[in-house]
């Protein structure tokens, strides 16, 4: 779906300077370049987007197809599209590895596609060494952008087309725009994530975000509630706040205003019956946001409240300024105001210097907090970072045993916790037909657990009410009630 809410011209001769006004100009100018390629390849071009990483970049995905449908290149199926968009990662390791994998096996296509055309954006563009990289191991590559003007596509796309060499432009990222109000093609009609700030501000100790994401910048409130009235006057019932920590939103804004009260802003929008949001850093989560939660229906009874380590010690070495009992005890006043509320985590093994003594503190808090499911990272050195330069790497034979023991007692407690809901009836809002099961469809109650159930593609979009018979570790299989 294609929303298009620019009602300006852009048919001058002369790009226009301002924003988004020249964006819709380059679009018209690249489709122009589109149609006649493809009336000599006689056949319409095709596209392929592929994320890697966050929701952040899953919507900033949308946003790139919104504007290469716009364009005039229309979905292809996989990689063998005409234009490949690899949009990049580069929290771990691993993150880069697979890019570099993955265009191994570009190489092979384009050499078989006149048409064919690469570009990488994302986190990774954003670091000079992958740059470096690339223009010498990886020059078929054709056009390489950063996080900061996914909005200019468009342009970077008519300089590509008009170009013979690779095009590189990776603004700083301490310097970013908020340009907003271009086309965008979401991939669920029913559902939406919505950009409330970009960029992060807290340098925790292990991670790169902050440097290939630049600073903390708030979007106004008004643009966030219009974006989120148009959208829900499309029929989207459930939006996901999304910044890389909610909690700070506002900082910096002319008016005063706070996630909290933003979050009730977002939940009082007429046809909006579902407001999630991710991530909420620990230190900094108000007892002003555990009111608004537990006060409006609407605000799903989920919490993502990444802990990383148990250890104070560790915590304090990786800057996240909250200790292990901080944590506790705010997991405690989250759970006095909204008992059946699901929590999630993200936990990192093997930071520099971790002991044993430090890793079973990780265990403890697991343990006490109940955890319905959890996300477990190996650490990953990041270049750059101040925990890059930390004495004490851990070997990895024993990162790998803690992992392990790690992952075991996340699952066994993650079961445990999510079967709480077994024999109830919750509301249930469908998203997809099954794949396994083309009879059943699958959906999400408020406190965020997959439900199986038998039904038909019809249900998609709608919220209805659904007895969870049994629990399989992670989902449920149900019974419609209506
Ligand atoms: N802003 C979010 C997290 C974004 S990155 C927050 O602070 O909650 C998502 C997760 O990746 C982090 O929570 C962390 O657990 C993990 N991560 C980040 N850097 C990492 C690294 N260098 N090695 C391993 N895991 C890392
Ligand atoms: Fe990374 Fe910390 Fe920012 Fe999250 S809050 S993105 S972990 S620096
Ligand atoms: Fe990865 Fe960038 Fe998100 S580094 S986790 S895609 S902000």
């Amino acid at each position: 779906m294609i929303l298009d809410n620019y009602m300006g011209g852009a048919d001058a001769g002369v790009p226009p300077t301002t924003e988004p006004a020249r964006q819709y100009y380059f679009m018209e100018r690249a489709a122009d370049l589109i149609r006649k390629k493809s009336e000599e390849a006689g056949r319409p071009l095709t596209f392929c987007v592929q994320t890697f990483g966050c929701q952040m970049n899953a919507r900033d995905s949308e946003k790139l197809r919104g504007i290469l449908e716009r364009i005039g290149f229309v979905k292809g199926a996989d990689e063998s599209a005409d234009f490949v968009l690899y949009n990049t990662c580069t929290v771990r390791e691993n993150a880069n590895l697979k890019v570099y994998g993955r265009l191994g096996a570009l190489r092979r296509k384009k050499r078989e596609n006149p048409n064919g055309i690469i570009a990488l954006c994302g986190c990774m563009m954003q670091e000079k060494e992958v740059v470096l990289k690339l223009k010498k191991s990886y020059p078929f590559v054709d056009l390489v952008f950063g996080t900061h003007n996914v909005y200019q596509l468009a342009e970077l796309l008519v300089r590509t087309l008009e170009s013979d060499q690779m095009v590189v432009d990776v603004p700083d990222a301490t310097k970013g725009a908020i340009v907003e109000d271009l086309p965008t093609d979401r991939k669920y009609s029913f559902k939406s994530g919505v950009n409330i700030m970009y960029g992060c501000n807290n340098f925790c100790s292990y991670c790169i975000v902050p440097y290939v994401r630049g600073r903390e910048r708030s979007r106004a409130p008004e643009e966030i509630l219009g974006e989120i009235r148009r959208l829900a006057r499309e029929g989207v019932c459930e939006v996901m706040l999304l910044g890389q920590n909610v909690n700070s939103y506002g900082k910096g804004l002319d008016q005063e205003i706070d996630f909290a009260r933003l979050l009730s802003m977002v939940a009082e929008v007429p046809g909006i019956e579902r407001v999630r949001f991710m991530t909420s850093h620990p230190k900094d989560l108000s007892d002003d946001l555990i009111r608004v939660m537990a006060s409006y229906p609407n605000i799903c009874r989920h919490l993502h409240l990444p802990l990383q380590s148990g250890s104070t010690r560790v915590l304090n070495a990786m800057n996240r300024r909250y200790t292990k009992d901080s944590y506790l005890a705010l997991t405690d006043r989250i759970r006095q105001a909204m008992p059946d509320i699901s929590l999630t985590t993200d936990l990192i093994v093997g930071f520099p210097g971790e002991t044993e003594e430090d890793f079973e503190e990780t265990l403890d808090v697991v343990r006490r907090v109940e955890y319905d499911s959890a996300f477990t990272f190996i650490y990953s050195k990041r270049t750059g970072t101040p925990a890059a330069a930390m004495e004490n790497q851990i070997p990895d034979d024993v990162v790998h045993k803690r992992f392990s023991r790690l992952l075991t007692l996340v699952q066994e407690i993650g079961r445990e916790r999510t079967a709480r809901f077994t024999g109830q009836v919750k509301d249930v809002l469908v998203e997809s037909v099954n794949e396994q099961n083309r009879d059943l469809v699958t959906g999400r109650i408020m406190e965020n657990a997959v439900v199986h159930f038998p039904g038909s593609a019809s249900l998609i979009g709608k919220i209805v009410p659904v007895r969870l018979d049994v629990c399989r570790g992670f989902y449920y299989l149900g019974t419609p009630e209506f």
